[in-house]
């Protein structure tokens, strides 16, 4: 891919996977890091991604998304999981000391940081917690599908399942996790009509509003 936006002409919501073609072990680690760099609220990261390649969780999984043919046609299927207990004390105080570590500064000189995070995390309900949360991971979402359409990875993210069900077949529950999108990965087969089709995308004069500063 030339350029970003090449990459982003390139890619669609494939429909059609060829489930011939497998991505490697090494793509995978490059889809999964390009998740890990995604900017997140104060960086905290309240979340998981399971990366299913196992073909047979594929198929008990598939009739939770509806049985659309991406999941198991692609080569895997990334689940973005919200913490389904929000943002606690204890994972604040592991991000801090992420932090202290990863930087070299000490804890105490994180406290200010550590208190604002704490009053974020007691002001909201749980359940608004977890929606905050799963801004985040739709943000994780753009980043993880841009990375994959830059190295010529074909990509489907998707709404449509039902959460609680697939919550069940992956047992996140036990995990402390609930489902938020799911992405499928791998490579287009080369008769997806959908590849062929034409960007529909609203003009950028309406898109955006220009506020500038007159005559310049
Ligand atoms: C958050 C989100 C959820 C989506 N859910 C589904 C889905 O469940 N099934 C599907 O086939 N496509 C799904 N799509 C694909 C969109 O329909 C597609 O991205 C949109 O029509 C624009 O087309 P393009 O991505 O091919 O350019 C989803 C896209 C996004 C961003």
């Amino acid at each position: 891919m030339n350029t970003f936006s090449d990459a982003l002409l390139w890619r669609y919501a494939t429909k059609k996977f060829d489930p011939t073609k497998k991505l490697t072990q090494e793509q995978l680690d490059y889809l999964m890091n390009a998740g890990r760099l995604a900017p997140t609220s104060f960086g905290l990261q309240p979340f998981k991604i399971l990366v299913i390649t196992d073909q047979k969780t594929k198929e008990q999984l598939s009739p939770a998304a509806f049985n659309q043919p991406q999941i198991i046609d692609s080569s895997a299927v990334f689940v973005l999981a919200a913490n389904k207990s929000g943002l606690r004390a204890e994972d604040v105080d592991s991000f801090i000391t992420l932090v202290s570590q990863t930087r070299g500064v000490p804890v105490d000189s994180l406290a200010g940081f550590r208190q604002t995070l704490l009053d974020f995390s007691t002001r909201a309900t749980t359940e608004q917690q977890i929606e905050w949360i799963k801004k985040q991971l739709y943000i994780v979402l753009g980043v993880i599908i841009s990375a994959a359409a830059m190295s010529a990875i074909d990509s489907c993210p998707m709404e449509g399942f039902n959460p609680s069900e697939v919550d069940k077949v992956l047992g996140l529950e036990a995990l402390g996790l609930t489902s938020a999108v799911l992405l499928s990965v791998g490579y287009r087969a080369t008769d997806d009509k959908y590849s062929q089709a034409k960007k529909v995308r609203k003009p950028i004069s309406e898109l955006f509003i220009p506020i500038a500063t007159p005559g310049e």
